[in-house]
This record gives C-alpha cells, structure tokens and sequence, in this order.
C-alpha cells in the first residue's frame, strides 16, 4: 500500500483491546509497544516478501482484505486492494497508517473486530495465531467476516527455526550482512522482551489441530515455506456446497 494517500486514523476500539492479549494483557502490549519500535528492522526481509507474495498470488485483484493482527503492515503494503487493518496495539496500528500500508486501521482484538459479517472478499492473518490464547476464535471471525467463496489466507511460524537458522536463511535469500546482523540482534533482544513480559507463544501442532477440527473451510493451499512458516489459503463452504456436507445446521459449529 505504499504511496496510498487515503489511509485514515485507527478506529477507536469500543472496549480495551487488551483485555484479548493474554494473561498478562498490560505486559503484553508493553511488549508490542516495543516491538513496533523495531518490527520493520526485523521484518521488513526476503521472508516476508515471499509470504507477502503467496498471498498476493491467492487474492481476487478487486476486493476488500482484512488483515487481522496486522503490524506495521507489511503483509498488505504491495497489495492494490482496499486494505483494512486491525490490531490491539496502538503503535503497530500508528505505523501501519502512517506508513500508508491500510486504508482503514481498527483497533480491536482480531476475535472480535466489530466489523460487518461478510465485508471481505479476503480475510489475511498473519503471524498471529501462535500468539493469541484462542486460535480458534480467531478462526470464526475470519470465517465470519469473508463473504461466500472469498479468501482466507493463514500463516505461522514452526516451532524449530531458532534465530540462528533464521539469519542463515535471510541471508541465503539474499538480505543484506548488516541488515541480517541488525535483525538477528533485534530478535534476541524481542525474545528477551517477550519472555520478560509474559508473552504467550502457542505451539504450531495446536494451530493445525483447531483448525483440523474447523469446519465450513476447504483447504486450497498447503505449504512449509523453507522450513520456517506454515503457509495455508483456505475457503469457506458456500451455502449450497455447506448443504451438501453437513447433515443439519447443528454439525456446522466448530468444536
Ligand atoms: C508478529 S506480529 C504480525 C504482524 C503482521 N501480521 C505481519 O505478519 O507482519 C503480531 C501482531 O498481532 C497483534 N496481536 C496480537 N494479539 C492480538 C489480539 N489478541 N488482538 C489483536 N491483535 C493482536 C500484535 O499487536 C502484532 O501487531
């Protein structure tokens, strides 16, 4: 979304945001508070432009895309489509904006945005369910707000990689020495950070078993992007396809 003039300032959440970020909910966003600081030294990398890419290739050209836990909004900052961000930190939410990378930033939990049912063609969450204390929630929102035969598109990071292979990674798909050394520093001191103020990491098995248990959502992409991030583009069942699967409206709830 880079050079977008007509992002707007972050919607006012209707209740504290912060309540839905864990145990420790005034830690946690002093934590995202910091890592806003530094997400982009971090982040801003070959990786994420490749997810970025598989996503982009996986979204209809004329749509609206909302973008759960969206950061700074470098998932979103390439795409052509009116990009609606949402966040419960404050400061992710202020640099997505500022930076041009949304349209629209809501501050809101991603369980609970408050947005219409049904308003995107396309639902992004990115590196956000191994950080949320319900995944699962997160998934029917994105189910509930994606109109029928719309996108949804899921990636997290696997348990293994450590911030070594990281950086051997980032360098062999070409980031820069200085810029590599910078982020592997960075994200130990974010791992410090994080372990310091509580902040909950789920494991990846956990994610893949909500979702296995989800039901309305047919898988249409499934890939280990070097051997780092779990990378799944699903669709909800349309209303004729769900009355052919399920026997009664009762067997479409998730567990
Ligand atoms: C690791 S960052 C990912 C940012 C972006 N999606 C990306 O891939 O670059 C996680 C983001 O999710 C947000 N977040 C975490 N838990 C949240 C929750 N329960 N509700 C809303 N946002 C949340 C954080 O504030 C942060 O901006």
């Amino acid at each position: 979304m880079e050079g977008n003039t007509s992002a707007s300032a972050p919607t006012k959440p209707s209740g504290s945001a912060n309540h839905l970020m864990g145990d420790h909910p005034a830690y946690n966003a002093f934590f995202w508070r910091i890592y806003a600081i530094v997400y982009d030294l971090i982040w801003d990398s070959p990786l994420t432009d490749t997810l970025a890419q598989i996503s982009t290739s996986h979204l209809p050209s004329a749509c609206t895309v909302v973008d759960l836990g969206c950061g700074t909004g470098l998932m979103t900052r390439q795409l052509s489509q009116h990009v609606i961000g949402v966040d419960a930190s404050p400061a992710m939410l202020t640099r997505a904006t500022r930076k041009q990378r949304i349209d629209r930033g809501v501050h809101a939990p991603v369980h609970e945005t408050g947005l219409e049912s049904g308003c995107a063609s396309a639902v992004l969450t990115c590196n956000v369910l191994h950080l949320v204390p319900d995944p699962r929630g997160v998934i029917n929102e994105a189910l509930r707000l994606c109109s029928p035969a719309g996108t949804i598109f899921f990636c997290w990071p696997l348990d293994e990689p450590d911030t070594d292979t990281i950086f051997q990674l980032e360098r062999r798909l070409g980031r820069s020495a200085p810029r590599a050394v910078l982020a592997h520093a960075l994200r130990q001191l974010i791992g410090i950070a994080a372990a310091l103020t509580r902040t909950p990491r789920r494991t990846s098995a956990s994610i893949e078993q909500v979702l296995s248990r989800t039901q309305g959502l047919e898988v249409v992409f499934d890939t280990i992007l070097h051997g780092c991030q779990r990378v799944m583009v699903l669709r909800p069942f349309t209303e004729h396809e769900a009355k052919d699967f399920f026997h009664s409206p009762s067997e479409r709830s998730t567990e």
